[in-house]
């Protein structure tokens, strides 16, 4: 009896017992049902607003530039275009791309969305700076009447600018040189930078035209930006025909470009003051084909005819470019004679040639013969360009 007392007891516990982890059971199930449908929508608003955030990134863009990070980790930014400047957020994945001068893509709510690349890598590859170069005057054969020009028009408004106070006469504003490609305008606008100890940056016309698409209004800003940041400073806008020549009709899709590119050239050199210590030069081998805009008053309002080197001329230039070889009998006023409409950058090729024909023949010093056989060669090479030269 007590033992089947026991047995029926046990029984009503243990049945007691199952019953509760059925219950248990019954309600695990039914929460796992319900994270499951949790999940199940978490799902769905995951994949919707990844779609959304795909949706945002493909919308379109506002580009912007990283002034500076902020010590709390907020990002400094300046749109492109209005200037507009403001402080915003990125995600801890872009973080480590951002610095200072960084372009990046924000989105409507202003949220860094990528990184497009660094202002400054374009800045560097488009303009070229140099403190004070290493070119003086001494350096440049002929030209003697056209340095004096420059020395007056680009050079004393910076080292002595109180001899134009005193007379009361405003330096011009920009100077242009034009003449035939390799006559030396680069030499003289360097040369100049280097007398007046000023920051030489140059920037060329078809560069910026041609590799820079839809960066050349911003890259001019930079170039006069960077020039009042490194003043004394010298700008030098090589080949400007390339941004500023009246057939900008021409049917390219980089026509309206071109002209919005003149168009902030034209308002950076208004917003100039003739007597500071930034100087404006430009140089062009077609000055009768620049827009009229680039030349009135206030503008490039002196210009300067670097013409081709005349047999005096070429006699300095050989010196100049042959005083670091050794000669033999070489008579370099018959080489001046006989290479008439050689140009500055023609001599000097001639007298490199001449110093390989000498190297080649594995002689000790350089001969005539050299240099006629390498007159020649320059000429030849020069025709074979279809350039017109000798
Ligand atoms: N008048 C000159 N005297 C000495 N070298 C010259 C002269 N003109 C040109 N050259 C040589 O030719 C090179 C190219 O000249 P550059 O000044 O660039 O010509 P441009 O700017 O007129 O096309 C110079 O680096 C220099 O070596
Ligand atoms: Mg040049």
């Amino acid at each position: 009896m007590d033992m089947e007392e026991t047995a029926v007891n046990n029984s009503a516990s243990s049945s007691s017992g199952e019953l509760k982890i059925q219950i248990q059971l019954n309600e695990l199930e039914a929460s796992l049902l319900d994270l499951k449908v949790k999940v199940d929508e978490l799902q769905k608003e995951n994949s919707q607003l990844k779609r959304e955030n795909n949706q945002l990134k493909r919308m379109p863009l506002f580009v912007a530039v990283v002034v500076d990070i902020l010590p709390n980790g907020e990002i400094y930014l300046r749109q492109q275009g209005n200037n507009q400047e403001y402080l915003t957020n990125a995600s801890e994945e872009l973080r480590p791309l951002l610095k200072p001068g960084a372009k990046v893509a924000v989105n409507n709510a202003l949220s860094i969305v990528k990184v497009i690349g660094n202002i400054y890598d374009s800045r560097v590859r488009v303009m070229e700076l140099e403190e004070s170069p290493e070119i003086s005057y001494a350096q440049i054969g002929g030209l003697s009447d056209e340095i004096k020009e420059v020395r007056e028009a680009v050079e004393y408004p910076l080292t002595r600018p109180e001899i134009f106070r005193r007379i009361g006469v405003e330096p011009p504003k920009g100077i242009l040189l034009f003449g035939a490609p390799g006559t030396g305008k680069t030499l003289i606008a360097k040369a100049v930078a280097h007398e007046a100890k000023a920051t030489f940056i140059r920037m060329s016309g078809s560069e910026l035209v041609h590799k820079f698409i839809g960066e050349g209004a911003g890259l001019v800003r930079e170039l006069f930006q960077l020039a009042r940041e490194r003043a004394p400073a010298i700008v030098f806008i090589d080949e400007i025909d390339a941004v500023g020549s009246m057939r900008t009709n021409d049917g390219t899709s980089g026509s309206a470009e071109v002209q919005r590119t003149l168009m902030q050239l034209l308002a950076e050199m208004d917003g100039f003051d003739n007597r500071g210590d930034v100087r404006i030069m430009a140089a062009t081998n077609r000055a009768d084909m620049l827009d009229p805009a680039l030349l009135r008053p206030g503008r490039f309002d002196r210009l300067i005819e670097i013409p081709v080197p005349d047999k005096d001329a070429r006699l300095q230039i050989l010196k100049i470019h042959s005083r670091n070889m050794k000669l033999g009998t070489v008579d370099l006023k018959e080489i001046a004679l006989i290479t008439e409409k050689a140009t500055g950058a023609e001599l000097e090729a001639i007298c490199r040639e001449a110093g390989m024909m000498a190297v080649r023949r594995d002689a000790d010093e350089i001969s005539m013969i050299d240099y006629t056989a390498a007159v020649h060669k320059v000429k030849n090479d020069a025709v074979a360009d279809t350039r017109m030269y000798i």
